[in-house]
């Protein structure tokens, strides 16, 4: 008798809205459609270095699709630099262990950036590896949608669209700060949606005197109040300039050595840009006269139940998911390509990321509504 295909499944890196629906995706497709075994490891790569799992059957893939988070719980745990007993130490040999005892074929892993890195790992360390892309940051490269994105950027667009509402009613300026680390995406694509008056985005570096331009010309015209769009790692000038260079240093690093210290570097400068957003608010009412206020949005944005744009999405890349197992296709992230799914291989997505390319339509089009893009 043929051997049932057992597959393990882990969700890894920030949650975003529609991870249930995509474990329901490909969990109802393995099971209830190819006859496999789906194991569920907890709290992304730890559960599986950890053998943390619990069998997942066709009645757990019920009453989840609408469901927020990860059943599954996730971390951003690495395999190969893993915090254990108060060192940071390589557990990859764990983590196969792992796959084995479980006599796994393939394990899917739901995740962003950091999680396609160590997928890819995994799979130079010969695990049959699936990833399924999600990110409320859209910073995926080689796909057309993340899940995630579509519910993060309707959540983000109503609050802007409610924070029109009392900034005109009190003629005050608004700065609202959106998710993104490191891409514009969302505050892009919410700014745009949400008819904000200013956009600022870390991949276009901003100068303050811009702005007040900007929110000058509006006053000129009788509008005195401001939405000002800005996500949380939007740069001035001379920032950008230090994190160019510190992520320059990373990718140069070949040494775990200097990887480690590019690292801290990063850190560093994501610390002193901690406050970034009720400075700029400051800067900005001393500098127009007009009374100005924070919002910041924060992880509202990642919770939550899904939209139904990411419903789809999650359950088209889980079955699909399902459908390259099946197949025995293995190293690849599965792709949204216009309607259609593709497989595409790990190393064209680790380490290659996804940010706003600066003549992209969005940008093309906020500049021709005549909003400030701070540069
Ligand atoms: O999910 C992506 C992201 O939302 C980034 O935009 C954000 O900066 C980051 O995660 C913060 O998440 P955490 O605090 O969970 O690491």
């Amino acid at each position: 008798m043929a051997k049932t295909t057992r597959v393990g499944i882990l969700t890894a890196g920030g949650d975003s809205p529609g991870l249930n629906a995509a474990i329901r995706g490909i969990g109802k497709a393995a099971i209830g459609n190819y006859g496999m075994e789906l194991i569920g490891f907890r709290d992304g790569f730890r559960g599986l270095v950890e053998d943390n799992s619990i069998r997942l059957d066709l009645n757990r893939m019920s009453g989840i699709l609408t469901v927020g988070g990860t059943m599954l719980g996730t971390t951003r745990d690495k395999p190969h630099r893993m915090l254990v007993d108060g060192q940071v130490r390589d557990m990859t040999e764990a983590a196969v262990a792992t796959y084995h005892k479980h006599s796994l074929d393939a394990l899917v892993c739901l995740g962003g950036g950091g999680t396609a890195k160590n997928a890819l790992r995994l799979s130079r360390a010969g695990l049959n590896v699936i990833l399924l892309p999600k990110t409320i940051d859209n910073d995926v490269a080689m796909t057309d949608a993340t899940i995630g994105f579509a519910t993060a950027l309707e959540i983000s667009t109503e609050a802007i669209d409610r924070l029109h509402s009392t900034a005109y009613s009190h003629h005050r300026i608004i700065v609202a700060e959106l998710m993104g680390h490191r891409v514009g995406w969302l505050t892009l694509g919410a700014g745009l949606a949400g008819g904000a008056d200013v956009i600022l985005i870390p991949e276009i570096p901003y100068a303050v005197g811009s702005i007040v331009a900007a929110i000058g010309e509006r006053a000129k015209r009788g509008l005195n109040f401001s939405i000002v769009a800005v996500a949380e790692g939007a740069k001035n000038s001379d920032e950008h300039r230090a994190y160019v260079d510190a992520e320059a240093c990373e990718d140069a690093a070949t040494t775990p050595e200097a990887k480690a210290a590019a690292e801290a570097d990063l850190a560093a400068l994501d610390a002193a840009h901690d406050e970034h957003t009720l400075q700029l608010a400051r800067q900005l009412e001393a500098l127009t006269g007009l009374e100005s206020r924070v919002t910041i949005l924060g992880y509202v944005t990642r919770g939550g139940t899904p939209s139904p744009v990411d419903r789809l999405l999650a359950t088209r890349l889980g079955t699909a998911g399902a459908d390259l197992i099946a197949q025995g296709v293995y190293g690849v992230m599965v792709a949204a390509r216009g309607d259609g799914t593709f497989p595409v291989p790990l190393d064209q997505v680790a380490g290659k990321g996804n940010r706003v390319p600066v003549d992209h339509s969005w940008v093309q089009a906020a500049r021709h509504v005549g909003t400030c893009l701070g540069d």
